[in-house]
């Protein structure tokens, strides 16, 4: 039985939604919160949307097992495949998360906005969707992000080959006078700072984690199953490796954290 002391339950391919969950514990600060980061089946965006389903219901299961509240996707690429389809088979609030180019387009002065994101997103229909009502003035740049989600998951975060990744995908932008950047994959909030050694301050980059936690605090208050009591415990469940995220998190890791290995 769900009750408001039971946990939000997040996931995504691996360690990067934990860009959002961060987010999310900020905005609600007494909240119970599960993690799955499904490191060992990462990257999800060179998968088929088949393939992106089967793993977020084997995701949705383990935390549905745990008795989460809602779950968060905190994944672009879940999100823009499997969302629909985990709305329809499982009785339990989802949140996605979609790549914010609605709000780049509004804001934009050169007309030009950039999107990074993985090739899944990119060719979702529900991302079509979205690009589809943007103004046909704004030139939206899409690129796909290979090897970025991989670098991130070995631990690769600073390294000269990201470096040299990272140029590769975000000169042309530069070259092509965009004002805005949108990161459509939850791992690329973490290379914010080497993006901004490329691209500089004047690009504005633009996440949609604020959003979702926004949203996450609204639909908890519509259910009426928002935690004011509770001293929250953490769980990050990963099925690779724990050291990974104990770096990523080594900056900010909540009291009442425990980072555990497991098999899902
Ligand atoms: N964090 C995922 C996203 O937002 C990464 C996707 C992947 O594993 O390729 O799309």
């Amino acid at each position: 039985m769900v009750h408001t002391n039971s946990p939000i339950g997040f996931f995504d391919s691996g360690v990067g939604g934990t860009s959002i969950w961060k987010e999310v514990i900020t905005r609600l600060p007494k909240e119970h919160t599960i993690y799955l980061s499904d490191s060992e089946n990462a990257p999800y965006g060179e998968k088929s949307k088949e393939q992106i389903i089967a793993l977020c219901e084997k995701n949705t299961k383990f935390l549905l097992q745990k008795n989460c509240k809602i779950i968060v996707v905190a994944c672009n690429t879940a999100t823009t495949n499997a969302i629909d389809s985990l709305r329809s088979n499982y009785n339990i609030p989802f949140i996605g998360i979609e790549p914010a180019i609605k709000p780049a387009a509004l804001n934009t002065k050169t007309k030009k906005i950039a999107i990074l994101a993985t090739k899944g997103t990119l060719n979702s229909t529900l991302f079509e969707k979205t690009s589809s009502i943007i103004n046909k003035d704004i030139e939206v740049k899409e690129t796909t992000g290979k090897g970025l989600v991989e670098l991130i998951e070995d631990g690769k975060l600073n390294s000269k080959e990201m470096t040299s990744l990272l140029s590769s995908y975000l000169k042309p932008m530069i070259a092509n006078n965009i004002d805005s950047l949108v990161l459509g994959c939850t791992h690329y909030p973490y290379l914010i700072p080497q993006i901004k050694k490329i691209i500089g301050e004047k690009i504005q980059i633009i996440d949609s984690g604020e959003a979702v936690a926004k949203q996450t605090q609204v639909i908890l208050n519509k259910y009426n199953i928002a935690n004011t009591h509770s001293n929250p415990q953490h769980i990050i469940y990963t099925n690779k490796d724990t050291a990974i995220l104990q770096n990523l998190l080594s900056k900010c890791i909540p009291e009442n954290l425990r980072i555990l290995k497991a098999k899902f």
